[in-house]
Parts: structure tokens; sequence; C-alpha cells
């Protein structure tokens, strides 16, 4: 049996689009609160898990194989495979700021307050750049930060831009694209070959 780790974010239902084109199939799961379920076929466990720790569960082996972002894969910086890119969920890691930027008064701002839920990623982008900052990490409703004055700048992911624009921020740089893989266990991948092969030709030809 093969347990396949799965998150509940934006990502699950373009995932449990590519089992079913797969044959992997558990009527009614997206309406279910359990977090481990067989599929029909009985050869498939499923585990649901908030993004983040998605890799945590692959790397440690507790799950062979999961369907993550690459933003996650960085951020976590585990220790896993990651032979397959799904091609779905398409978005961008990006600094964003207030669309409306204060005239420039001539003063240079001695340290820059970042707000992220991705401290790992934001640090190592900052840190390539050359420019000391201040990180605040956050758990979600990132784009409040810099309107009610808790940082300047924010690190997070951007998909259709709505929140961003919603909440009057622009993107400033674009660090990385991201879009879902497929990571699996490096254990498992030698130990369960082929049952690991057969799983990423299934869900990589949709
Ligand atoms: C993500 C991300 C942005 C938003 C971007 O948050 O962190 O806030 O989606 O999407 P958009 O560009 O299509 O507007 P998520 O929905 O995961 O919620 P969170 O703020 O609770 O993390």
């Amino acid at each position: 049996m093969l347990t396949i780790a799965l998150t509940k974010g934006r990502l699950l239902a373009g995932a449990l689009a590519r089992l079913a084109a797969a044959g992997i199939r558990v009527p009614g799961v997206e309406e279910s609160r359990e977090l481990a379920v067989r599929d029909l076929s009985g050869k498939h466990r499923l585990i649901f898990l908030k993004d983040m720790d998605c890799p945590t569960y692959v790397e440690y082996g507790v799950a062979d194989v999961g369907i993550c972002g690459k933003d996650v894969i960085g951020e976590t910086g585990c220790d896993v495979l990651e032979p397959l890119d799904l091609g779905f969920g398409r978005c961008r890691m990006v600094v964003a700021g207030p669309a409306a930027r204060a005239r420039n008064s001539g003063e240079v701002p001695t340290s820059l307050r970042v707000a992220t839920k991705y401290p790992r990623t934001a640090l190592a982008h900052f840190e390539a750049g050359g420019i000391p900052v201040e990180l605040i990490r956050l758990s979600g409703s990132v784009e409040l930060a810099p309107g009610l004055g808790l940082s300047d700048l924010i690190v997070d992911l951007v998909e259709t831009g709505r929140t961003l624009k919603a909440n009057r921020l622009a993107v400033r740089e674009v660090i990385a694209e991201s879009t879902a893989r497929c990571i699996v266990n490096r254990a498992s991948y030698a130990v369960k070959n082929a049952a690991v092969r057969r799983f990423l030709d299934a869900v990589g030809s949709p």
C-alpha cells in the first residue's frame, strides 16, 4: 500500500482530480472530516495535512509520496525527492508593498520589516540581495500587515492577484514561480520502487 500526503488548501481539488484520473478514488472525500482514508482499491491511503506539514510527513516516511507546492518544499527545506512537476496550482512568490508608495522623503530606512508565512524563503531572498530585514512571522492574512503598520513589505504567494489588489498592495519583485509537485520519500523510492513509479506515471499523465 502507498500512503499519499495531500494538502487541505488550494491544491486539494487539483490533486484529487489527478488521483481520480489515475484511478485512485475516494467518493465523498471532499465533504468528509476524516484525515486518513483508503481509496476504493484499498491499495492507497490518503492523508490530509496543512500545507507546510506535507514535506515533513514524506521526509519521515509516514507518507511514501505527497502532492504539495514548490513554495512549501523550499520553505520547509525537507529532504525529499521531487521527480514530477504536476503543472497545476501555478502561482508566484513575491515581495509586495503598498500600491501607493510614500513620496521619497530622502530618508534611507535603517531597517525594513517584512511580514510573511515564508520566513526561510524571505530571508534567503533578502540576504542574497544584501538587504538587512526584520522578519515578522505570520500564519495568514499577511496582506493586512503593511496597511496596519505592522510591516513595510510582505513576502507571500500570489495567484490571481485579487488579495493584493483588495488590500491596496502591489508586487515589487517576483522571487519564484511555484506549481504543484509530486514528492517522494527516499526510502520508499528504493523499497517500493515499482509502486512509486506506477503512481508517478499515472498522476503525471492527466
Ligand atoms: C494565499 C496567499 C494569499 C492569497 C493569494 O492565502 O497567502 O493570501 O492566497 O491568492 P490570490 O492572488 O488569488 O488572491 P490563502 O488563501 O492560502 O489563505 P491565508 O491567508 O489564510 O494563508
